[in-house]
């Protein structure tokens, strides 16, 4: 009886499978492709996302290189100097490297989350807090004391965090 009843079932929802996976294709429509769509800056979308991962890549590197220094035995303050220097310097224009439409509906790959452009605001205070601590980073390195540098660099490395946690795919 049990057995009969299953046998019974199983068109039904192999019909339901395929209707729904036909109505997936049919009524979403193509994946939005802004791509090649140019901003008002001139760059395409593409472009401006790639160029803003680029700078993040920058800043990524300079803190690990500082990361690096702080926990040898013997930092390198040249290093950690030369590194502290990168993060303002890279990060100056980064209120600008998400103008709408640089999301994840572009159809372009980035870890950018669609709630930046719910929140810009609060995105751009978190911005501003990780030019702040950057620059007191870069000034600190500048004094010499490692300690200090350390201490700089953990709240610099919190305000990172901050953003990512809420604006960053998968952090
Ligand atoms: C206000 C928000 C915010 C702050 C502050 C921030 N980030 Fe990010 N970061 C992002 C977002 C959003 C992405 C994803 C960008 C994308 O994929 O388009 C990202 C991506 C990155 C990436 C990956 C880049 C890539 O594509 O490979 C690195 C590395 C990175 N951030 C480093 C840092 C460092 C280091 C700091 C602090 C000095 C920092 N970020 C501060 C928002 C922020």
């Amino acid at each position: 009886m049990k057995r009969r009843k299953i046998q019974m079932m199983l068109p039904v929802f192999a019909g339901l499978t395929l209707l729904s996976a036909c109505g997936q294709n049919d009524e979403a429509g193509p994946v939005s492709d802004s791509a090649g769509v140019e901003l008002a800056n001139g760059l395409t979308v593409k472009e401006q996302i790639e160029a803003r991962q680029a700078q993040l890549k920058k800043m990524g590197k300079a803190f690990k290189a500082i990361s690096d220094q702080l926990k040898a035995s013997n930092p390198d303050l040249a290093q950690i100097q030369a590194a502290a220097a990168v993060v303002p310097k890279e990060a100056a224009d980064m209120v600008d490297w998400f103008p709408e439409g640089t999301g994840p509906d572009s159809g372009v790959e980035t870890e950018a989350l669609p709630v930046i452009w719910e929140d810009k605001a609060d995105f751009n205070d978190k911005v501003k807090a990780m030019q702040d601590a950057a620059a007191k980073l870069e000034t600190v390195a500048q004094g010499g004391d490692v300690t200090a540098v350390a201490a700089a660099f953990q709240t610099t490395g919190g305000t990172c965090k901050a953003c990512h946690d809420k604006y960053r795919l998968d952090d």
